[in-house]
């Protein structure tokens, strides 16, 4: 203890030692002392310093000239020792300044002398760091961030320098740390940082102690109880049972169906937990117009049906909000699928309309595109598509859902030019929806049928006489296709009537194949012809046929009867002799009469119109013979007058007139003289008509005869065994026979008639027949004027020439050969 305080002493007089040296004029002496000396310690002897004697203190009465009221310090006079008279406190004295200096005077008398003694108080560290409470109490929300800084009230050490305030400690724990920060002054500040998250809900207070530590040695150091309260944040955001909830609702479900009730669960208190419910806020206006949410309850509800074919998924966010500051939120995700029923049912678009189609098109041509589409999914949306049966098409899947509708067989305009096909769409659906379709097919014609006539041969009688330009016949062809392969234009093929072609007869109207005639037909000219009618669609290529119009000219009662015989010459009068010895019955003439008609019109009667004495001669209605109906008397006149008229069976009838001198001869011979000398040419005439007719007789016979062993020999010669060719069968072809005179002969021996047929063969009905002398199977033959030749085709001539209007040829090559 000794040699400590003797080591400070020394130290001090070091200083003091300093101090005098380099200010001797402010303080010669300077102390320096720690504070808290005990009464009585020995700050340093001023005596000494000052270079006074022991004596002289006491003599020269040294003392502390006191300058304030308190006096810490005394002065031993016996050793010149200045004193600590009372405990010094440097806190007390100086407060916070860092030098605690305390001036002294001493005064000596004799001479009167002062000194400045000064005597610096140097800290101890006597003082501990203090707060100014023991508990503190901070409220800290619990939500509050980590890194969160509260500032503490800093702790109090009245020690100055190195004794002062140096540090801050906390006691370990999980969620502050300590943090001293200094302010501008120099006060070090202690805070606490919040290093963790807190939770009210699991701990609600937590107990620091915050100590103050200074730098003292040994440091002293003070302590505060910091109390943390948390306050409970709205910390706990509402929380849904589920993060997602995936929910079916059939779609048409009624409006209003609650289809979920959400749940959230707040775990906070009060305002804090009470949850309101509402749409996500990025959720899109149209989920807000089908679904709606009830916000206190939960409960999801459709504002309208859902349709599938919409839409069938919906995904939106819902949010669970409480009611505290800040307003805490949970959301949860809401998968609504919407399950299909089958309420659409199938729909057919014709992609392209169907085309017409030619009924020659093979099969399996396009004719139109569809496509079904159902907007239901899955069964409900599986669409089959069917036609209406019966038809000649048929379906053809190209891909999904679209058909090409094509040809499957053979088609025929004729029979069907347009079908009606229905297109029947259905789903799978249960129970399946069904639609259909109708679209039509037009069938277009290919010119495959040729014109028909109604009849293949056309038979038309017609008046000869007939006036040119009338209608002679009228034919139709008619031609199952349309348009212009059933257009048909007629004409005439020029085949030939007569060496004349037929286009010259006739006309006839292209478009409705009415023929009419350029010419007036003569009966007795040509009988029948025949005319090819051709008809010719408009088609490409186009088709035709043929059609036969026969034309028959009927015979008309248009020629006189001409007599023959007697007299040729029209007007004249025939002599006749004969004996006045005639008997009854004596034959006296032979009216000889042909009509250029034929038929009834050429039936030929002859009557006696006029007589000089009826009752002696009587005319044969058929043949017309002249007769004597009784002897001839002495009395008669021997000139007698006959007119005798000649009528045909026409209508109307034709007739003409002739008028037979007859002389009544007494002697015979005589007469015959006279007669040739009265009349020479007559008589000659007369005389030789039963040479002639005998003559043609013979010429006749020798021709049939001759015809008839040609016949035979041409039979014999053809080797064909064909043993009808000698007769000439009617269909071998009328045209060789176009031109033939036959000659038919009475059995009994005398020509019953001459018939000529100049017409064609065919015209069996119509032959012409010059009835020579009808009904004569009775009478005797008298034929024809007689001529200078025996040529029966002269005299045929003769008769020819003696027609009217007439403009026959006879060809006797076609008899002989
Ligand atoms: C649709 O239905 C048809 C016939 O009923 C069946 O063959 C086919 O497999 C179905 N397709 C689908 C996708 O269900
Ligand atoms: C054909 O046309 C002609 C001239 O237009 C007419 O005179 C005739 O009567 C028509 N025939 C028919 C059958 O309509
Ligand atoms: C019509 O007659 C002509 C001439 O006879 C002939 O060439 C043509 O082939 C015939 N047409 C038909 C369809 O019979």
């Amino acid at each position: 203890m000794r040699t400590q305080i003797q080591r400070k002493i020394l130290f001090w007089q070091a200083l003091i030692c300093f101090a005098f040296l380099w200010s001797n004029t402010e303080a010669q002496l300077r102390y320096t002392i720690p504070e808290e000396l005990k009464e009585g310690s020995i700050v340093g002897n001023v005596a000494k310093d000052l270079g006074l004697d022991v004596s002289e203190i006491s003599n020269r009465k040294l003392r502390i000239a006191s300058e304030s009221g308190k006096q810490y310090f005394s002065l031993n006079l016996r050793n010149g020792e200045l004193l600590v008279n009372e405990i010094i406190d440097r806190e007390t004295l100086c407060g916070q300044s860092t030098s605690c200096v305390l001036p002294l005077q001493l005064i000596i008398e004799d001479p009167l002398q002062f000194y400045r003694v000064e005597v610096d108080v140097q800290d101890i560290n006597d003082n501990s760091p203090s707060f100014l409470s023991d508990t503190h109490i901070i409220d800290v929300s619990e939500s509050t961030l980590t890194g969160a800084r509260f500032r503490l009230e800093p702790a109090q050490d009245p020690d100055v320098g190195s004794n002062s305030l140096r540090t801050y400690s906390l006691n370990k724990n999980d969620f502050f740390v300590l943090n001293v920060k200094n302010d501008k002054d120099g006060t070090k500040v202690p805070e606490i940082v919040l290093q963790k998250a807190v939770d009210r809900e699991k701990q609600s207070i937590h107990h620091l102690i915050l100590t103050g530590i200074d730098g003292g040695d040994p440091p002293r150091s003070g302590t505060t109880q910091i109390t943390v309260r948390l306050l409970d944040a709205n910390d706990n955001a509402p929380t849904f049972e589920q993060d997602l909830y995936e929910i079916k609702v059939i779609e048409n479900s009624a409006p209003g169906t609650i289809i979920q009730i959400v749940k959230a669960i707040d775990l906070d208190d009060g305002v804090h937990g009470e949850i309101q419910y509402a749409f996500g806020s990025l959720t899109p206006e149209p989920i807000k117009h089908l679904f709606a949410i009830d916000s206190n309850t939960g409960e999801l509800t459709i504002l309208k049906s859902l349709d599938y074919e919409l839409s069938s998924t919906y995904k939106f966010d819902i949010r669970a909000r409480d009611k505290g500051v800040p307003v805490m939120e949970g959301h949860c995700r809401i998968q609504v699928a919407v399950i299909d029923i089958n309420d659409n049912a199938p729909e057919i678009t014709i992609a392209s309309s169907p085309k017409p189609v030619r009924e020659d098109a093979p099969a399996g041509d396009m004719i139109a595109l569809i496509n079904v589409k159902d907007l239901d999914s899955g069964l409900n949306g599986n669409v089959t598509l069917a036609i209406s049966p019966g038809t000649p098409f048929k379906l053809k899947p190209t891909f999904s859902n679209h058909f090409a509708l094509v040809t499957d067989a053979q088609l025929d305009r004729e029979k069907y030019p347009l079908y009606h096909i229905e297109l029947i769409a259905s789903d799978s659906g249960t129970p399946p929806l069904v639609s259909s379709k109708h679209i039509t097919v037009n069938i277009l014609d290919v010119n495959d049928n040729p014109p028909v006539f109604s009849e293949p041969v056309y038979s038309v009688y017609i008046k000869e006489n007939n006036a040119p330009g009338s209608i002679l016949a009228s034919v139709t062809a008619s031609d199952l296709d349309t348009g212009e392969n059933a257009k048909i234009v007629y004409s005439v093929l020029d085949n030939k009537a007569r060496d004349v072609p037929v286009s010259s007869y006739v006309y006839i109207n292209s478009e409705n194949g009415s023929i009419f005639s350029m010419h007036t037909f003569d009966y007795e000219k040509m009988k029948v012809f025949e005319i090819v009618v051709h008809a010719k669609d408009n088609g490409s290529p186009p088709l035709h046929s043929n059609a036969t119009v026969r034309v028959f000219i009927l015979d008309q009662n248009d020629n006189v009867p001409a007599v023959i015989y007697p007299s040729a010459v029209t007007g004249s009068v025939s002599h006749q002799r004969m004996p006045r010895s005639a008997k009854t019955g004596h034959l006296v003439t032979k009216i000889t009469a042909v009509d250029a008609d034929s038929g009834h019109n050429a039936w030929l009667f002859y009557r006696l119109a006029e007589a000089t004495d009826a009752s002696l001669f009587n005319v044969n209605l058929q043949t017309g013979e002249v007769r004597t109906k009784r002897s001839v008397s002495e009395q008669d006149d021997s000139s007698q007058r006959l007119v005798i008229e000649i009528k045909d069976n026409g209508d109307p009838v034709k007739s003409t007139t002739v008028t037979v001198d007859i002389i009544i001869e007494d002697e015979f011979p005589e007469t015959i003289k006279d007669f040739r000398e009265k009349s020479t040419e007559t008589n000659t005439k007369n005389g030789k008509i039963t040479l002639y007719l005998i003559i043609s007789l013979a010429a006749v016979s020798l021709m049939v005869l001759m015809t008839c062993s040609i016949l035979v020999i041409k039979c014999a010669r053809s080797n064909s065994g064909n043993s009808s060719c000698c007769i000439r069968p009617a269909d071998s072809g009328y045209k060789s026979s176009n031109r033939n005179l036959q000659i038919q002969l009475n059995t009994d021996g005398p020509i019953k008639y001459v018939e000529v047929l100049g017409g064609d063969m065919m015209s069996q009905s119509q032959s012409f027949g010059s009835y020579l002398s009808p009904m004569s199977e009775f009478s005797d033959f008298t034929l024809v004027k007689p001529s200078s030749t025996t040529n029966f085709t002269d005299t045929l001539n003769v008769l020819d020439a003696s027609l009217p209007d007439s403009a026959w040829t006879f060809e006797s090559q076609q008899v002989s050969a």
